[in-house]
């Protein structure tokens, strides 16, 4: 065990640790899903209630997971069985939905590429809903760019924590911040994005039901990546000293600014006659081809995409070759391997199931979808719900506390609020939206 300690990877400071973080948190979720998912409920309504799940929930979540992985410094599941004997399972938990998340999540990465390279070339052509179409329900295309994108993360994990992740992620989030910034710039100088900006961002209350609620707090845990281990394993990773309370703060700082100027963007392209999941593929192309050079913004935008969506996807895949590694006493390389060859294999259900398989369904959905729901409205509250219970009721009240105020960084009197929050807040109120949230969805089936 001690030497096992010693071999262990972790990041070297305090920048990586939230370049890294931050990077698992901004993916997909902020610039694809984030506005989609807003657009569907009502806009400004949803974003408000977002805004509240992040901050009274999904900040003590993320402060809570990260202490736990610095605390123990190991692997999810050992982590939580460190903590409390007999709880290994949840972090086992953890893995398997964040497994689940890949096989979906790994798909639309591999679309990012394709556009990317579609849009520098010109070769998306003018019918931008037909294009994505022909696309996502063909059979290979959609495969190989996803097959070339999981290959891609499995590299940088190979290279280790801080030869890869680290290094992977101090080059990606800078990249990634900059090209942002140019398109913001870019999209409310047009005065179609101000006009979009202010009927986006106007609530409409009239849209707001249980499931409106249900939605905003599964998006506030995804985008945050709490409750599956990824934030867990980094916060294992952090180095001694590094404030974990700061470092979830900066965090969900910087991934709140990033959703909303994702949907900013995408809004200024107009989204009145798109929605669902192609909206950020067909909205942002069409927008970008009326502009100069347009074909380079859009090649932009969706490099954007992919760089978000490999520095989360490096994140997840860690969280489960950590345990092949640690808990199965694999070399890191053979770990690595057995978690992209699984993710392969589910991804490629996951793509046919948008073409040749589309008429397999369960609930209403393919499998594709039944996996972006079931892991964001199912998986992630009873995640919340079981992080917040286990850190707030069932951690040693004064290693909790101990772990908290010393390496955490919280101050005296802020502890007692996390604490609160941890214990009665998280769990009641994930409780509630999750029931009302199911009920109201399974009515509406
Ligand atoms: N937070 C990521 C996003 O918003 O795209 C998704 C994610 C990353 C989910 C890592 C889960 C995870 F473990």
């Amino acid at each position: 065990m001690a030497q096992e300690k010693t071999k262990r990877g972790g990041f070297g400071g305090k920048i990586a640790a939230i370049l890294a973080a931050a990077g698992s948190a901004i993916g997909l979720g902020n610039i694809w899903r984030f506005p989609y998912i807003t657009s569907e409920n009502g806009g400004g309504a949803f974003i408000l209630i977002y805004l509240g799940c992040i901050l009274f929930l999904g900040l003590p979540l993320l402060i809570a997971e990260f202490s736990v992985g610095h605390n123990s410094k190991c692997n999810p599941i050992d982590a939580f069985s460190k903590i409390r004997r007999g709880w290994g399972w949840l972090g086992a938990l953890g893995l398997v939905s964040v497994f689940l998340i890949m096989g979906y999540y790994f798909v639309i990465s591999g679309w990012t590429l394709n556009y990317t390279i579609a849009s520098a070339t010109n070769s998306i052509g003018g019918n931008f809903g037909q294009f994505f179409t022909d696309f996502t329900t063909a059979t290979w295309k959609p495969l190989i760019f996803t097959y070339l994108f999981i290959i891609a993360n499995h590299f940088i994990i190979i290279g280790g924590v801080q030869g890869g992740i680290e290094k992977a992620s101090k080059i990606m989030m800078p990249l990634l911040f900059v090209i942002l910034v140019i398109l913001a710039v870019y999209s409310l100088w047009l005065p179609e994005g101000r006009e979009a900006l202010a009927n986006v961002f106007t609530p409409d209350f009239s849209k707001v039901t249980g499931k409106t609620f249900l939605d905003a707090m599964g998006q506030a845990f995804f985008t945050l990546s709490v409750g599956m281990g990824a934030m867990l394993i980094y916060g294992s990773y952090f180095k001694d000293g590094t404030k974990l309370a700061g470092t979830a703060i900066s965090v969900v700082s910087l991934d709140t600014v990033v959703a909303l100027t994702a949907a900013i963007i995408i809004f200024s392209a107009g989204v009145e006659n798109e929605s669902g999941m192609q909206l950020a593929f067909v909205a942002m192309p069409k927008v970008f081809a009326a502009m100069p050079a347009g074909n380079i913004w859009a090649a932009l935008f969706f490099l954007l995409l992919g760089l978000a969506a490999l520095s989360s996807t490096i994140s997840m895949h860690e969280a489960v070759t950590s345990y092949f590694v640690e808990k199965r006493g694999m070399s890191r390389n053979k770990g690595a391997w057995i978690v992209t060859i699984g993710a392969l294999m589910l991804s490629t259900v996951a793509s046919l199931s948008l073409g040749d398989w589309s008429d397999i369904k369960l609930l209403g959905m393919n499998f594709f979808a039944l996996l972006d729901n079931f892991t964001a409205i199912v998986m992630l509250p009873l995640l919340g719900i079981l992080t917040s219970v286990f850190v707030g009721w069932l951690w040693k009240k004064e290693d909790m506390k101990a772990e908290l105020t010393a390496e955490g960084g919280i101050d005296k009197a802020t502890y007692p609020v996390i604490r609160f929050l941890l214990r009665y807040v998280c769990p009641v109120l994930v409780s509630i939206v999750f029931i009302f949230g199911i009920i109201d969805f399974v009515q509406n089936l």
